[in-house]
C-alpha cells in the first residue's frame, strides 16, 4: 500500500497497486462515484465504490465537504473524464459534513460569486478557483526565492516593527503597548512615547528598503520578501492594507541595471509558473473565458491568460522617460477630449492609474518601464539627476494591473541626501544610521519593490487583489 497525494496518483502508471488517500468529497454520484480532492491538484480523483459491498449507513455519510480516507487499487478508467481511477476496498469517514449545514455555505455545489466566497474565506480554498490561485501563489513565491538564490542574492529579513517611514507618505499603522484609552502624557499634554515599549514612536513597516540598503552595502546583493503594511484608505481592486513585497537591493548597480534586473526577474518567475502550474493555469484561463462570455464584446480581453503571460515573456518591456510619457499623454485622444478624470496639463503632474493604463493598454500595448520622474512626486531617497529636477526612479506598468514595480537608484551622495531631507522636513536624527552608510564607503546602488499580490493577480488573471491573498486586510475588514 502506498500513501499518496492525488496529484501523484493521477500521474501514476502503477496499475493494480493499492493506494491510500485522504481528502474531501467534492461530489458523490449514483451512490458509486466519489470525486475527491486533497488540495494537491486542481483535478479530482474518481473513487469507485461497489455500493452492494458497503454499509448503507456509511455511504450516506459520503457527503459534499466530508473528509474521507480511501484505500483501493489503481485501474484504468472507462470514463472519458479521467485516465485512471481508484477501485475502493476500504472507505472511512474522517470528518462528517452535514448536508443541511453545507447547503448554507460556499461548499454547496453551485456557482457562488467572488464576493460571497470572500465572506467565507476560511472555506473558499476548497473551491477550484481558490485552490488554483493559492497553489500558483505558492509556486510563485518559490520561484522568487529560486531566482535570487541562483543569482547570488542573500535573503534578508528586515524588521516589521520600525521607527521610520521609508516612503515618507505617513500611511502607517502605529505600534504601541500603551493602554490607548489612557497613555502617559507629558506636561504639555502630548503622549510620552519615551515611556512606551520601545521608548519611541513605532509603526508597522511600509517597506524594508532602508534597512535592505544597509545590507546591500555589505552583502552586495540582497532581497527581502515579507509583509508590509499601509494605512492608505484605498478601497480599490489593487490595494491591500497588508501585502507582501519583494525588495531586491544591489550595490554598484545603476538604474539601467535595476531595470534589467526587474525585467529578467519577472520573466523568470512567469516562465517558472508556465512550466510548473499548467493544470491550474489552464483552469484559470477557462474561468476567465467563462467570465468573459457574460461581458459585452468590447470589455472582453483580446488575449487569453496564457497568451498574456507569453506576451510578457516574449517581448522587451518598453522603456520610456516620464517626460516622453507626458508628451504622449498630453496629445492623446482621451486627454484632448477630457475623458481622463485628471486631465494632463503640464510636466510635473503625478500619473494616475487611468494614465498608466492608457500608456500600457492603448498606446504601447506591452509592459512599460517609466523612468526619470519629477523629484517632487517621488520619495526622498531617490538619486537626483544632473538636471536638478528629475530623479532616477522607475515604475513598471503592467496591462490590467498598472504599477507592479516601483524602484530607483538611491541617492548615494551624503550632502545631496541631507539637503533633500531638510527640504522635506525629515528628521536626520531618526535616520542617522541610514546617513552613516553614505559616510562609510558609499556607492552607487539601486533596488525596487514588487508587490507580490499584483504579480499573483497578473498570473492568475484575478480581477480583485482580495482574491489572491488568503485573508485580505482592507479598510473596514480584518475578519478571520
Ligand atoms: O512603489 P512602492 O511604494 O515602493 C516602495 O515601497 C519602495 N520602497 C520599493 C523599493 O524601491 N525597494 O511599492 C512597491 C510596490 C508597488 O509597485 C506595488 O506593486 C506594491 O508595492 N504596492 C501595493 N500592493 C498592494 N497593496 C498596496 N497598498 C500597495 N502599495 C504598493
Ligand atoms: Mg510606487
Amino acid at each position: 500500500m502506498i500513501q499518496a497525494k492525488i496529484a501523484e496518483i493521477l500521474d501514476s502508471n502503477q496499475f493494480l497497486q493499492e493506494f491510500e488517500v485522504k481528502g474531501w468529497v467534492r461530489s458523490f454520484r449514483s451512490n458509486r462515484f466519489i470525486a475527491m480532492n486533497d488540495g494537491s491538484t486542481i483535478n479530482n480523483l474518481q473513487c469507485v465504490v461497489d455500493f452492494e459491498n458497503f454499509n448503507e449507513e456509511l455511504l450516506k455519510r459520503v457527503t459534499v465537504g466530508a473528509a474521507i480516507r480511501v484505500l483501493g487499487t489503481l485501474i484504468e478508467s472507462e470514463g472519458s473524464q479521467q485516465r485512471v481511477e481508484i477501485e475502493v476496498k476500504e472507505l472511512e469517514i474522517l470528518g462528517d459534513a452535514n448536508p443541511e449545514d453545507v447547503k448554507l455555505t460556499i461548499l454547496s455545489p453551485k456557482r457562488h460569486s467572488l464576493e460571497k466566497l470572500r465572506e467565507q474565506a476560511h472555506l473558499r480554498v476548497r473551491t477550484n478557483t481558490f485552490g488554483a490561485v493559492m497553489r500558483v501563489r505558492s509556486k510563485l513565491s518559490f520561484a522568487v526565492h529560486s531566482y535570487f538564490q541562483q543569482n547570488n542574492f542573500h535573503y534578508v529579513n528586515t524588521p516589521i516593527i520600525t521607527g521610520s517611514d521609508a516612503e515618507g507618505a505617513g500611511e502607517m499603522f502605529k505600534v504601541t503597548a500603551f493602554d490607548i484609552e489612557n497613555p502617559p502624557k507629558k506636561e504639555d499634554g502630548s503622549i510620552d512615547y519615551k515611556k512606551d515599549f520601545f521608548g519611541k514612536e513605532t509603526n508597522l513597516t511600509v517597506s524594508g528598503q532602508l534597512e535592505a540598503e544597509t545590507y546591500a552595502l555589505g552583502l552586495g546583493q540582497v532581497y527581502t520578501f515579507g509583509p508590509t503594511f499601509r494605512a492608505e484608505n484605498s478601497n480599490t481592486s489593487r490595494h491591500l492594507a497588508e501585502f507582501w513585497m519583494i525588495e531586491p537591493e544591489v550595490a554598484f548597480c545603476d538604474l539601467d541595471g535595476n531595470m534589467d534586473l526587474a525585467e529578467d526577474f519577472i520573466k523568470y518567475v512567469l516562465k517558472y509558473v508556465l512550466e510548473n502550474c499548467k493544470d491550474d493555469l489552464a483552469f484559470l484561463e477557462q474561468r476567465l473565458l467563462n467570465e468573459d462570455k457574460s461581458k459585452p464584446q468590447n470589455e472582453r480581453s483580446d488575449m487569453n491568460l496564457m497568451e498574456k503571460l507569453h506576451f510578457v515573456l516574449d517581448n522587451n518591456f518598453k522603456r520610456v522617460s516620464y517626460t516622453e510619457a507626458i508628451e504622449i499623454l498630453k496629445n492623446s485622444k482621451p486627454n484632448k477630449k477630457k475623458k481622463f478624470n485628471y486631465v494632463i496639463e503640464d510636466w510635473g503632474a503625478d500619473l494616475q492609474s487611468e494614465h498608466e493604463r492608457f500608456l500600457v493598454e492603448k498606446h504601447f500595448k506591452c509592459p512599460v518601464i517609466l523612468f526619470d520622474y519629477p523629484a517632487n512626486i517621488k520619495a526622498f531617497y531617490m538619486r537626483l539627476n544632473e538636471d536638478g529636477k528629475t530623479v532616477r526612479a522607475m515604475d513598471i506598468l503592467f496591462p490590467g494591473i498598472g504599477e507592479i514595480v516601483g524602484g530607483s537608484q538611491r541617492e548615494e551622495r551624503l550632502d545631496v541626501l541631507q539637503s533633500k531631507m531638510k527640504e522635506l522636513d525629515i528628521d536626520e536624527k531618526e535616520l542617522w544610521w541610514y546617513l552613516e552608510t553614505r559616510k562609510f564607503g558609499t556607492c552607487v546602488h539601486s533596488g525596487f519593490g514588487l508587490g507580490f499580490e499584483r504579480l499573483v493577480q497578473f498570473v492568475t488573471g484575478m480581477g480583485n487583489i482580495r482574491d489572491v491573498i488568503p485573508f485580505p486586510r482592507t479598510p473596514q475588514n480584518a475578519e478571520f
